[in-house]
């Protein structure tokens, strides 16, 4: 089965359109699938649109063989497909147990066993437990957001720019986790860190002005010479 099929997507903001007939796939033998491109190319509103956050004005989307073009957000995380947003949108005034339980929400009654396997990967979570996520240090919080989304129990995790504002030590621990989580649950990876992205990617996407202008092996976009003249350093 196509995990993701996605088909000549367009979508925009009012007059602004944004994405350009954009098509891409997620196979089910496939761990992690890269998005990247620069700042404004349009990661974040092509995983919005998945996420049925926003409406596209034409195209097709499939998750896990269902067209979930008409479904609510709610619904799409029912469905198996979560996503780690951008911003992590964490309860500042709640605490690292209730955040992870407002994750949970959908399987309250499998709350503590999930909760165990997401702090036995981040136990930082079950040192934290009783703090206010909003006083978590920046790694902290995108350990909790992950682990959150965790909670959700996803057939498919999305990231959009899980690394993002994070110092190098830190972006590398997080990417550790992705390639753990990896092992287990299909991962769609946005990244502006085009390198590491790359690196860990089975297959890629190059996303430039909200068009794909180039896909491959994560392999063959590192050595491209337009990924490297314009994403690599050195
Ligand atoms: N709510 C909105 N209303 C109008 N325009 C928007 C809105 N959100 C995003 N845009 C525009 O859509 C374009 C794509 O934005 P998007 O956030 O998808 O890019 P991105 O690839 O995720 O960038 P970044 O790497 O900076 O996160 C940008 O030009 C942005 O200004
Ligand atoms: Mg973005």
């Amino acid at each position: 089965m196509t995990l993701i099929d996605v088909e000549n997507l367009n979508v925009g903001y009012g007059d602004l359109q944004v994405l350009w007939d954009v098509s891409m796939t997620v196979e089910e033998d496939e761990s992690v699938i890269a998005i990247v491109g620069p700042n404004g190319a349009g990661k974040t509103t092509l995983l919005k649109t998945l996420s049925g956050l926003l409406e596209p004005t034409s195209g097709t989307i499939e998750i896990f063989g269902e067209d979930t073009s008409e479904y609510s957000p709610e619904e799409i995380i029912e469905h198996g497909f979560v996503q780690v947003p951008e911003e992590r949108n964490l309860f500042d005034d709640m605490s690292v147990y209730d955040n992870l339980r407002m994750g949970s929400y959908r399987h309250r009654e499998q709350f503590e066993e999930t909760r165990e396997e997401v702090v036995n990967m981040f136990p930082v979570l079950e040192e934290r437990r009783n703090q206010h996520a909003g006083t978590l240090s920046g790694g902290e919080q995108q350990m909790l957001a992950i682990g959150r989304g965790l909670m959700a129990q996803p057939k498919m995790l999305a990231f959009d720019e899980p690394s993002g504002a994070l110092a190098p030590q830190l972006a590398e621990r997080v990417f550790e986790k992705i390639e753990e989580i990896s092992d287990d649950i299909p991962v769609l990876l946005v990244e502006q860190h085009v390198d590491r992205a790359l690196e860990l990617a089975d297959r890629a996407y190059l996303l430039e002005n909200g068009r794909i202008v180039t896909e491959g092996t994560g392999d063959d976009l590192l050595e491209s010479d337009h990924v490297r003249e314009a994403y690599l350093r050195g």
